[in-house]
């Protein structure tokens, strides 16, 4: 995957727990061009990369805006971009890319973010104010320390279409969202990112009034249950290359694959970005990601191998 250097052109403390970082190309040149909801992978370190979604308008391109939460049971990535990462320091990013497209739609915007998941949603939001579409963003979090970007979506070009929720219990915020969701407004759309409990409590109160695709979600991780499901050995034959190689219980096939030495390209490792998409030509996988469509899985003519399995004893792969 091809990557660019960029420069950290300037960091900022957003909330307690979450800087944003502002990022120019080396030469001063615009940027490739996005769309909202894109992301970038950041090259933090050797096998150390990391997604973050771009949060300024896509039609500023003269920089990207990445904003981090520092996670207590960080896997390294959000410790090494607020400890390690300074101004002026320049890092390789991957081009944006875009898993969570913001479609055109006849009728009102919803944006809902829960916490650091506002990322893509501020970008939304900004692209939508740009075009004067009708949008409203409704953003969860546990205090106004914790908010990030809280003063710039309290400007005056937000009034009215900003509204902050702060430490809402499971209860009240059930409430809330049963109340928010009634009614499906004509050709209305809604857009969600936020932690997994916040999406799925979202998600199962929309499902009561909101037609499936009028719901567009990005997840940050992995379905935790998925992860967890039972663990079976079985073998992945490579059609292209040749060789039939045993995946044991606990091993992903990208561990098993790597231990013989063969690579293929992961950034996440959590079933969530893309990167690790692979072609399956025979065998049934056992989808645990949370990137392919429902309609993708049962095609089963893909699998992310970063944490998907097989339900067959042998899966035959496009590598
Ligand atoms: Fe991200 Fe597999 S590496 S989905």
């Amino acid at each position: 995957m091809t990557t660019l250097s960029v420069r950290v052109h300037k960091i900022k403390q957003e909330a307690s727990d979450i800087k944003s970082f502002e990022l120019r190309s080396v030469s001063g040149d615009a940027l490739p061009a996005f769309t909202p909801g894109s992301h970038i992978d950041v090259h933090l370190a050797e096998g150390l990369i990391r997604q973050y979604s771009l949060c300024n308008g896509p039609d500023d391109i003269h920089h990207y805006l990445i904003a981090v939460k520092r996670e207590t049971e960080s896997r390294g990535g959000s410790q090494a971009m607020h400890e390690s990462i300074k101004e002026g320091d320049l890092i390789r990013i991957s081009a944006p890319r875009n898993n969570f497209l913001l479609q055109q739609s006849n009728g009102p915007y919803l944006l809902l973010a829960g916490g650091i998941g506002v990322t893509p949603i501020l970008a939304m939001a900004r692209h939508l104010l740009a075009q004067g579409l009708p949008f409203e963003l409704q953003y969860f979090t546990r205090s106004i320390a914790h908010t990030a970007f809280h003063e710039f979506l309290s400007g005056p070009e937000f009034q009215g279409r900003v509204k902050f929720h702060y430490a809402l219990e499971p209860e009240g915020l059930r409430a809330y969202l049963r109340k928010l969701l009634w009614q499906y407004p004509q050709h209305g759309a809604l857009y969600l990112c936020g932690p997994r409990v916040f999406m799925d409590l979202v998600e199962s109160t929309a499902a009561a009034t909101w037609p499936p695709e009028a719901v567009h979600l990005e997840y940050f991780n992995a379905d935790p249950l998925a992860l967890a499901g039972e663990q079976e050995s079985f073998e992945v034959r490579l059609a292209r290359t040749g060789g039939t190689y045993p995946v044991p219980a606990g091993v992903t096939i990208i561990e098993a694959l790597a231990a013989h030495g063969i690579q293929v390209d992961t950034s996440c490792e959590q079933g969530v970005c893309g990167t690790c998409l692979t072609g399956v030509l025979e065998g049934t996988p056992d989808h645990r990601d949370v990137y392919l469509t429902d309609a993708e899985k049962k095609s089963c003519d893909k699998i992310m191998p970063c944490v998907s399995r097989a339900k067959s004893p042998l899966l035959v792969l496009d590598l």
